[in-house]
């Protein structure tokens, strides 16, 4: 691979900057410095960008704890998107692995990597989400029964069984807390559900996709990488 594009794939800046950079003399490959940024780059090599060392990877993968008020896309005109929470030099090709609404938080995968996104995405695969939720209205358990059952949400979508569970009910505000677990991603899916009982969703974060739980350390608008563990229990996730 060319120089300039392996510097560029680990965001250490644009290419046309890099070109600039590798001229001025500011690699090194294999401790000599390199000034033609078509130079090849192999597996093996150490490079070194001002000093510091830029290791390849094919794939990154990121843990977000995504805030409300940011939106699930790569890029947007007027509006923050998940992508520019990711401040530290990141590669260009990043994106979230499906999407939250805006107001919703939580864990958002994001990553470069996508035949996994594909996977974990697909609805052959039935990954499993879960969410916390405060509702306004008292979940009956005729209610989880019908979540379980299949619920009819409208024309357009029936959804498959949910796992509905009640971890708080407050009478006096006619309010509760919930987990949830779907295993589809429909547009506005869990606020529809509720909706289809009758009720409204009045605050939504997703804690586990798949078998990755968001890291109780990250606030809002915090990310931190995966591990290699959670990286390999993603790709080998039962799907
Ligand atoms: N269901 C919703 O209604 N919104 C989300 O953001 C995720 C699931």
């Amino acid at each position: 691979m060319r120089l300039d594009k392996y510097l560029a794939d680990m965001g250490i800046g644009t290419r046309s900057e890099l070109k600039k950079g590798i001229r001025k003399g500011n690699v090194t490959v294999d401790g000599s410095i390199i000034k033609d940024p078509g130079f090849q780059v192999t597996d093996t090599m150490s490079v070194l960008y001002c000093g510091k060392p830029v290791q390849y990877e094919t794939y990154s993968y990121y843990m977000l704890n995504k805030p409300a008020g940011v939106i699930s896309a790569t890029e947007d005109q007027t509006q923050k998107t998940v992508i520019d929470l990711i401040t530290e030099n990141k590669r260009s090709d990043l994106f979230p692995v499906g999407r939250l609404d805006k107001d919703t938080e939580g864990l958002l995968l994001i990553t470069n990597d996508g035949p996994l996104a594909h996977k974990l995405l697909s609805p052959k695969h039935h990954v499993n989400k879960a969410y916390y939720a405060r509702i306004n209205g008292i979940v009956s358990n005729q209610d989880i029964k019908a979540f379980q059952d299949g619920l009819k949400v409208d024309e357009s979508l029936t959804a498959m069984p949910a796992d509905l569970t009640v971890l708080h009910a407050d009478p006096d505000t006619h309010t509760c807390e919930v987990e949830i677990t779907i295993q589809e991603g429909k547009f506005h899916q869990i606020k529809r559900m509720f909706q289809a009982i009758g009720m409204e969703v009045s605050y939504l974060k997703r804690i586990k996709f798949g078998n990755l739980i968001l890291d109780p350390a990250l606030s809002p608008g915090e990310y931190r990488r995966l591990t290699d563990n959670e990286i390999n229990t993603l790709h080998t996730h039962n799907i």
